[in-house]
C-alpha cells in the first residue's frame, strides 16, 4: 500500500475532493480549542492542516504522522505557505515507530483503514492522549448488504485505498473497545462512518 501512496501522492488532493464535507465534520467533532495540540495520524498530504491549526490556533500544536515521504513532502509544502503561527511538527514515520513526544488533547484518524485496524498503531496513539482527549475517525466502510451498488463502490474505493478488506464491516471495532461511548455516524447512504469519543478518566 505505501507503494501505492507513493504514486498517488502528486494527484491525492483532486481524488480527495468530493471527501471534503466529512474533513471538515470530522475536524469540528474534535472540540478543538486554542492552545490544545492535536496528532493527525497518517496526515498524507495534510489536507487537514489547515483546519486543525486554525482550530488550535498560534498557541496550539499539531503532529502529524505520515509513512510517505512523497505524501508528507506535500504537506511539509503546505504547512510552509500556513499562516496561522501554530506550531506543525511533521513526523515521516510509520505510527507504530513514531517518536511521538508529550501528551496531545485530540486526535484525528482521517481514512486511515489500516492504522485504525492495527492494535499496535492505536496503542501508540492512545499513550499520547491526556484523559478525555478527543478522537476522531472516519473512514470507508461497508454499507448494509441490500446496499450493494454502494457496496460496489466501497470495494472498489478500498481496493485502492487499504492493505486488506478485512474490517470493514466495523472498522471502528478496536476504537470502541478503549473509547467507551463512542459514537458512530453513518454518512454516504453507510458507505463512510464518522465516529468519535473520548479517552476514559484514569480511574
Ligand atoms: C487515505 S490516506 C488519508 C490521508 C489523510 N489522513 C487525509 O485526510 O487525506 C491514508 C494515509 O495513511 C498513511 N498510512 C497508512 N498506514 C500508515 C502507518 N502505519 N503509519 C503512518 N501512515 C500510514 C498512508 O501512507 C496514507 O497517506
Amino acid at each position: 500500500m505505501l507503494a501505492l501512496y507513493r504514486q498517488r501522492a502528486s494527484r491525492y488532493d483532486m481524488e480527495l475532493a468530493p471527501f471534503e464535507p466529512i474533513r471538515r465534520q470530522a475536524i469540528d467533532r474534535l472540540n478543538l480549542r486554542p492552545g490544545q495540540t492535536v496528532l493527525d495520524v497518517g496526515c498524507g498530504t495534510g489536507l487537514s492542516l489547515p483546519g486543525l491549526c486554525q482550530a488550535v490556533g498560534p498557541q496550539g500544536r499539531v503532529v502529524g504522522v505520515e509513512q510517505c515521504p512523497e505524501m508528507l513532502a506535500q504537506a511539509r509544502e503546505r504547512v510552509a505557505v500556513d499562516r496561522s503561527g501554530t506550531a506543525v511538527e511533521l513526523v515521516c514515520a510509520s505510527v507504530q515507530q513514531a517518536p511521538l513526544v508529550g501528551w496531545a488533547d485530540a486526535a484525528m484518524f482521517h481514512f486511515t483503514h489500516d492504522i485504525v485496524c492495527d492494535p499496535q498503531a492505536l496503542a501508540q496513539v492512545l499513550r499520547h492522549l491526556r484523559p478525555g482527549a478527543h478522537v476522531v475517525a472516519t473512514g470507508l466502510q461497508w454499507a448494509p448488504a441490500w446496499a450493494w451498488a454502494t457496496n460496489a463502490w466501497v470495494w472498489s474505493a478500498a481496493l485502492y485505498s487499504v492493505s486488506s478488506l478485512r474490517g470493514l464491516e466495523a472498522p471502528w471495532r478496536l476504537l470502541a473497545a478503549v473509547l467507551p461511548g463512542l459514537r458512530v455516524e453513518p454518512v454516504w447512504q453507510g458507505a463512510v462512518y464518522v465516529a468519535h469519543g473520548q479517552v476514559p478518566d484514569a480511574p
